[in-house]
């Protein structure tokens, strides 16, 4: 029977999330992972967790010796001695990209490693064999440019293989790279090259998305004009062919500085606690912050997620479809899948190019087996029918997996009899940019999947949800504070520069002894946690996350912005989007006049942070509605963003009025 379009988008509507109260489907694992998946059944799981309670540093040392190849073995697992500051497997030493790609090549040097496709169809393959020679070609380049170990590199390119080379390159003579995702603009890549103090930028000419070319170089040279002193050079990258401007003291292209590069570098044997990344994410004031990664830790929560949660084998063509510019694109993309010795397929371009069938075509071309998305994505994917994926061959699918926000049961229903034909566990993984890797999600052999649920935390993962107090909460379905009770090897080491702001976002309450996620959760009466979105000011757009105060520093940096604030309204394919209140330098603008300086400042946004961050709405007052301590009421805008009648009484406002000013229809 075919599927009524109208009904598919019923499905989506964002209350469907409260639905998940309701939620009482379980999926049991599918014979063909209960029997053969590495953790075969929930006892099984037990045990580990077991493991993990009784001897928390030697269940982790256990599997850091067997899966990590070590230069030099460790002797101590966990110092706490500075907590929050831990460092794990500390007297050890390794190199990132050595357990990427060398310990590979003997056994499988001729497998392929990466699968690129082009938005406009153009397919490369790199064997383990050839992608250990292009890291180590551009690794001696970097070198030979002047950068040692320790040293930061920014990344800003296209989804090629040449920005995962390069994130290897770093790794394996020890350069700490900070990626900023292609699609962030001026300021976001200026803001994050100073406080990175990076020495080199490497770039693109452009990249394809949406049938367009995205003018990576030319932002880039708008960024460092007249600021970023650091940096000593630009390479870039010849992608899309569009016509650029070389600054000949500084950039270089990056054919030319690898042509006379030698195919062997010698790795940097760096300790366990060497800076591997840090990738720049939104909290809840204007100024992103340096998420600092470690590299053991790190290595070995990739390795053991891709095993666990993604069971992967040794066939497997795995396909996370992040951007490198995310951490998703980090762990599961640049790390994970090559520490693990498998096929990653890249995608350059938008899901929409030709169609929305795009995802599907690139599964079915390439045999993907393993699909991790973004419920944004199958979101918008559900609106556009069944139709599409029924044209495609989807049987090498035997997993699928979700990650970025809650998904809403329906569209996980729709993901899991279309999309994974009834036969595939979804496996719906909870983490986060600080956290490195999966905390929470399903074991696809063992974990009886309920719709909605990221299910359980991993062995070793000590989640809880608490209340006010730090008092676990027992009664199920009670909401209250996601925290991690115990540090774990994969977990952000500090925030770059800033120990204090480390310790004073994530380590505030309870003694400073729980991680605190910034996300809200319930437990149901099986154990099986729910997300319920974040407790403070960051918003997920389309997955993506943003500071409201991010967006409201670039608002007011407008000229004729005097005061903005910014919230988030439910939004059906994108989880949430951005809707801005603004008083204006002047007047109150009307009419055409409101139309054409919201036009303005919607392009203006999307200039200073990147299109992701564009407003939605804008709406205008003489004011905004304060406390009379001049707090700014937020949950007043929230709702009046949403169309809710306000019931609460606003008399007790520094300006009670102003909230049917900006409630007035338009
Ligand atoms: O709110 C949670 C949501 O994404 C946040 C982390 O965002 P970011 O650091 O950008 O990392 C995204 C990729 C790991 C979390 O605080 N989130 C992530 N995964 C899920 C989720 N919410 C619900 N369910 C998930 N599976």
């Amino acid at each position: 029977m075919k599927a009524d379009p109208a009904t598919e988008a019923g499905l989506l509507k964002p209350e469907n999330i409260e639905s998940s109260l309701q939620e009482n489907r379980t999926f049991p694992p599918p014979a063909q992972f209960s029997g053969h998946a590495r953790i075969q059944s929930m006892e099984e799981y037990e045990t580990l967790c077991h493991e993990a309670e009784q001897d928390y540093e030697g269940f982790w040392a256990r599997r850091a010796r067997s899966e990590i190849e070590w230069r030099q073995p460790f002797s101590r697992t966990l110092n706490s001695e500075h907590a929050p500051q831990y460092s794990w497997f500390e007297d050890g030493t390794l190199n990132v990209s050595v357990n990427c790609l060398d310990r590979h090549l003997a056994t499988r040097g001729n497998r392929v490693a990466i699968l690129f496709e082009g938005e406009q169809g153009d397919v490369r393959q790199l064997t383990y064999c050839e992608l250990h020679a292009e890291v180590s070609r551009f690794g001696n380049a970097l070198k030979a440019l002047g950068v040692c170990s320790g040293d930061r590199v920014v990344i800003y390119m296209p989804m090629v293989p040449e920005a995962v080379i390069a994130m290897q390159a770093c790794a394996r003579i020890g350069a700490i790279h900070s990626v900023v995702f292609g699609g962030f603009s001026v300021e976001s890549l200026k803001d994050r090259i100073e406080d990175a103090g990076a020495k080199i930028v490497i770039t693109a000419d452009g990249g394809h998305r949406g049938g367009k070319i995205i003018p990576l170089k030319a932002t880039c040279d708008e960024a460092l004009a007249h600021s970023c002193p650091t940096i000593e050079h630009v390479i870039v990258l010849k992608r899309a062919g569009n016509k650029i401007t070389m600054a000949p003291w500084r950039d270089v292209w990056w054919h030319e500085t690898i042509a006379s590069q030698s195919p062997e570098c010698a790795p940097e044997w760096i300790s366990s606690e060497h800076p591997l990344f840090l990738l720049y994410t939104s909290g809840s004031t204007g100024k992103p912050k340096g998420i600092q990664h470690a590299s053991a830790g790190y290595l070995l929560g990739t390795i053991l997620t891709m095993k666990w949660v993604f069971d992967i084998r040794a066939d497997d063509v795995f396909w996370c479809t992040a951007d490198v510019g995310w951490v998703t694109g980090h762990s599961y993309v640049a790390y994970g899948p090559l520490a693990c010795g498998v096929t990653l397929v890249m995608y350059e371009g938008a899901p929409s190019v030709p169609d929305y069938g795009r995802f599907w075509a690139v599964c079915e071309r390439h045999k993907v087996s393993v699909f991790y998305t973004a419920p944004t994505a199958i979101r918008a994917l559900i609106k556009h029918g069944e139709a599409l994926p029924k044209r495609y061959d989807l049987s090498s699918l035997r997993l699928l997996g979700t990650v970025g926000e809650p998904i809403n049961p329906e569209a996980w229903m729709w993901y899991h009899r279309v999309i994974g034909q009834g036969r595939c566990p979804i496996v719906d993984t909870w983490w986060q940019t600080e956290t490195g890797v999966h905390m929470i999600a399903p074991l696809p052999g063992a974990t009886p999947l309920k719709p909605g649920s990221c299910t359980k935390p991993l062995p070793g993962i000590a989640a809880d949800v608490v209340d006010e107090h730090g008092v676990s909460i027992t009664q199920p379905d009670q909401g209250g504070y996601l925290v991690i009770k115990k540090p774990w090897p994969s977990m952000l080491r500090t925030i770059w520069g800033d120990a204090t702001r480390y310790r004073d976002t994530y380590f505030p309450k309870f003694g400073g002894r729980y991680y605190l996620s910034g996300d809200g959760a319930r437990r149901d009466a099986d154990g099986y946690f729910w997300i319920m979105g974040r407790v403070d000011d960051v918003l997920k757009v389309s997955g993506h996350r943003l500071g409201t105060m991010e967006i409201e520093s670039a608002l007011v940096a407008h000229q004729k912005v005097a005061e903005a604030a910014v919230v988030g309204r439910p939004d059906e394919v994108r989880g949430e989007c951005v809707v801005a209140f603004v008083v204006v330098r002047g007047a109150r603008p009307t009419g055409t006049d409101a139309q054409e300086l919201t036009h303005e400042l919607k392009e203006w946004v999307s200039h200073q942070i990147g299109p992701i961050a564009r407003p939605e709405e804008i709406r205008y007052g003489d004011n905004l509605p304060k406390t009379r301590s001049g707090k700014i009421m937020r949950r007043l805008l929230r709702a009046i963003a949403r169309g809710q009648t306000i019931e609460e009484d606003v008399s007790t406002l520094e300006n009670p009025e102003i909230v049917r000013q900006l409630a007035e229809p338009r």
